[in-house]
């Protein structure tokens, strides 16, 4: 993650000339926080090669062109650039990011993009198609994580159903409005609350922020599995749900979905599965016999679940499911107004217009997968990851946190475990530096099915944990700055170093 990487590294140096016990006071000291913009403006300054690495190689564009460039023009370029990007993922350097990405498969929903390239949800007069794709992945997806088998009932009410969105964040943000909403219409909650395990995904915060609800994280135990009885203890008559992934982002662990949703419903609160990772590995890793604890609608108190097409569903980037266990919660999502002079106007998602050429590309590699292409990628994914946790745990300076079975995480409690990564880095490899502990993390996907790309990664660890063994106090690289990050007590510094980040992304 360059971008961390980056101003991790800038504040690690920096933060010692800033450090307070008070942030807001340190800051209301005449000319402190112009020292402060003066020093993000030179952090800003040293970070922008490396994010604008094209300005010199190629046209920059702030106006128009007067006249249309050619097509062949603009296909050259943007042709050189993903050839000079795409070679790192490609190769399975990177954890994550492109969970297929093989040519075959690549190439085809480029052709069903292609297609539908013109279409948009938003219209369903003009593409009834669209509506037809979204309603077949919800359906499919439903059917895979346990709706039918959840259903004893023909109640319309009691028949669990969804909406396509944008990722798996999108998902996260419309269940949390949806839960906010139903709690205030059903229970007259004014002051929401929702509990979540610290490994939830940053997605929920973001709800908490962007709906006016109080987060309330609950602490994993030695396992990295939300604590059950902690979740029991932040409960209160204002809660509205309680979150548990299946598995977490940072160490890939299972949490206890049942206790957990058991005890949502037990308080008559939502409770909401994050399988936007596993919603498409677990159920095949369960038919292949691994065994799964029980995270989908079979478990009666589970309302809502995300599971990503984008990820483990193979499908291009820009799409997710979000569950629900019934109609009636579904209807809290949807925006619908009558009164509006540009007419009758209704979205089941935050996007108005949407690109219906993702839906029909997620529909499409759903099809073309079926159950047998997800069983079969699913097995090589798993197969990978036990050989790299066996790789792992033979080397005697690592162990893995938890028990997970593809996302893995691994430490060490002799050698610092960022200059391990450092040197992994150099070697190519694109991995998530995690905190609290400080540890690492690769997701596996079908790009480190590819042969010998798993012992490449091991004989790469190796060669690490050797070299951070003979030279356990080199300097440089970004191992002395990855827990400062973690620890430092200005967050506002950190924040207002990630908003500069963010605005010089839309720089030219
Ligand atoms: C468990 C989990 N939940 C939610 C998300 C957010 O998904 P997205 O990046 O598609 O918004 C992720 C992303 O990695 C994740 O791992």
């Amino acid at each position: 993650m360059p971008f961390i990487d980056f101003v991790s590294k800038k504040l690690g140096r920096r933060s010692s000339r800033l450090l307070s016990a008070s942030e807001n006071l340190l800051r209301s000291i005449p000319g402190v926080e112009r020292t402060v913009q003066k020093e993000y403006d030179g952090l800003m300054a040293e970070l922008e090669p490396s994010l604008k690495p094209y300005r010199d190689s190629f046209p920059s564009f702030s106006r128009l062109p007067e006249t249309g460039r050619g097509q062949s023009d603009i296909l050259r370029e943007m042709e050189a650039l993903k050839q000079t990007e795409e070679e790192r993922w490609k190769e399975g350097y990177a954890s994550g990011a492109v969970y297929h990405g093989d040519d075959g498969h690549v190439d085809f929903l480029n052709q069903i993009y292609a297609l539908h390239s013109q279409s948009n949800p938003l219209h369903a007069d003009l593409w009834p198609s669209a509506a037809k794709f979204e309603a077949e992945i919800v359906a499919m997806t439903a059917d895979m994580l346990g709706a039918r088998r959840s259903e004893t009932t023909a109640d319309e009410d009691a028949r669990v159903c969804g909406t396509v969105s944008s990722g798996g964040t999108e998902s996260i943000l419309l269940a949390m409005k949806t839960y906010r909403d139903w709690a205030r219409d059903k229970r007259g909650i004014t002051e929401p609350e929702m509990v979540a395990p610290v490994t939830a995904h940053a997605a929920f915060d973001k709800a908490a922020q962007y709906f006016g609800i109080k987060m309330k994280r609950i602490p994993v135990d030695g396992g990295f599995k939300a604590d059950v009885e902690e979740a029991r203890a932040a409960l209160n008559k204002n809660t509205i749900v309680v979150v548990g992934s299946a598995p977490s982002f940072p160490h890939g662990t299972i949490d206890p979905i049942e206790e957990l949703s058991t005890l949502a419903q037990t308080a008559g609160a939502g409770f909401h599965t994050d399988a936007c990772l596993g919603g498409f590995v677990l159920p095949w890793a369960e038919q292949l016999g691994y065994e799964i604890p029980a995270f989908d609608f079979r478990l009666p108190g589970v309302t809502s679940i995300s599971a990503d097409t984008h990820k483990y569903g193979y499908a291009p980037k820009g799409s997710s499911v979000i569950l629900y266990r019934s109609p009636e919660l579904r209807r809290y999502q949807y925006y619908t107004t009558a009164d509006w002079p540009g007419g009758l106007y209704f979205s089941p998602t935050f996007a108005g217009s949407r690109p219906g050429a993702l839906s029909a590309a997620c529909w499409a590699a759903m099809l073309s997968m079926g159950q047998e292409g997800y069983l079969e990628a699913t097995k090589r994914i798993l197969e990978t990851g036990a050989e790299i946790k066996t790789g792992i745990r033979e080397i005697p300076e690592l162990y893995i946190l938890g028990d997970p079975l593809w996302v893995i995480a691994f430490a060490s409690d002799t050698l610092d475990i960022y200059r391990v990564m450092d040197y992994m880095t150099g070697c190519g490899w694109s991995l998530n530096g995690l905190h609290k502990p400080s540890c690492v993390h690769i997701c596996t996907t079908l790009r480190h099915t590819q042969p010998g790309v798993a012992e490449r990664f091991i004989d790469d660890l190796r060669s690490a944990v050797a070299h951070v063994r003979r030279n356990p106090h080199e300097e440089g690289g970004m191992a002395p700055i990855y827990g400062l990050a973690a620890t430092m007590p200005l967050r506002g510094v950190v924040s207002d170093l990630l908003k500069r980040y963010i605005d010089m992304l839309y720089e030219v």
